[in-house]
């Protein structure tokens, strides 16, 4: 029997969610259809309903959705509960509906998996401090980096999200106005700047030899940050497009118990 799997967001239209999906399930044989669906904002929860009572198996969520699927799981993994957001809803055995997150794990292993950069001992820097950082910060931190500065525009977010992490390692919290001075192995963008082309003001010696920079966005063209990077001596740079497929992958394995390749729909999606 075929199940069936959507994404919920506002706007939807461009997700590439379907088509990654799809993919994964052609390559590995799974029977499943994968929608995109707009949701209205303040009637996700109905929406949600909606599709479960339809025999609906599971759903991904995207802007500006993940805090209220957060709240709509009637259980949550420890990841889902750290970061405070929930990108994956999977219905289970007793009816009940689990809440996990995915893009944390997936960024990471588009960094060590697809990118081959080193994490463990290493300098990181983390630029903002919204729902897209929390959302990433548990699964870095067990890679073991030296330590993990985040600096923010506003200085109290910083503040907050490192003590709330501080018990999985070392981490400071700062405004831009603390980073000259420092120097950073890995350069993680993960503040909306790069939507509306804008960068964080970055010393122009923050990379240390050999550093590497990922920018948690992606789009058409290289983002202002990785103009940036690649300006300011990285040795590599990417942007989101892998995180977006792993963050699936791993989404595609928690609902069919198989984990799908990445290499090719990333090679696919980035010759688009
Ligand atoms: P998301 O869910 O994408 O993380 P968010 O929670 O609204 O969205 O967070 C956006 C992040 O980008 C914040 O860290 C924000 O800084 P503030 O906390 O000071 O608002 C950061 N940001 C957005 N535009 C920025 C800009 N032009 N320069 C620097 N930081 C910016």
């Amino acid at each position: 029997m075929t199940d069936n799997y959507a994404v919920f967001g506002n706007p939807v239209e461009h997700s590439k969610s379907p088509a990654i999906h799809t993919a994964f399930a052609a390559a590995t044989g799974e029977d499943i259809t994968y929608q995109k669906q707009l949701v209205d904002e303040g009637a996700f929860a109905e929406a949600a309903d909606k599709f479960f009572s339809a025999g609906g198996k599971g759903l991904n969520i995207t802007v500006p959705f993940k805090q209220e699927a957060y709240s709509y799981a009637a259980k949550l993994t420890a990841r889902a509960r750290h970061a405070g957001a929930v990108n994956t809803l999977s219905l289970q055995d007793d009816g009940t509906v689990l809440g996990d997150t995915t893009d944390g794990v997936g960024m990471v292993r588009d960094m060590t998996e697809n990118l081959g950069w080193e994490i463990k001992g290493k300098k990181v820097l983390v630029l903002g401090a919204g729902g897209a950082v929390r959302g990433v910060l548990e699964p870095l931190l067990e890679l073991l980096p030296q330590h993990v500065v985040i600096a923010n525009r506003t200085i109290d977010k910083a503040l907050q999200l490192s003590k709330g992490f501080a018990e999985m390692g070392y981490l400071l919290g700062c405004g831009f106005d603390m980073l000259p001075g420092q120097q950073f192995d890995l350069v993680i963008n993960g503040t909306s700047a790069s939507l509306a082309g804008e960068l964080p003001p970055l010393p122009d010696d923050l990379l240390m030899g050999g550093a590497v920079c990922y920018d948690m966005m992606y789009g058409s063209e290289p983002t202002v940050f990785m103009n940036w990077a690649q300006q300011h001596g990285a040795s590599s740079v990417a942007d989101g497009l892998g995180m977006l497929v792993e963050q699936a992958a791993e989404s595609f394995a928690i609902w069919r118990g198989t984990r799908p390749e990445t290499q090719e729909v990333i090679t696919a999606l980035r010759g688009q």
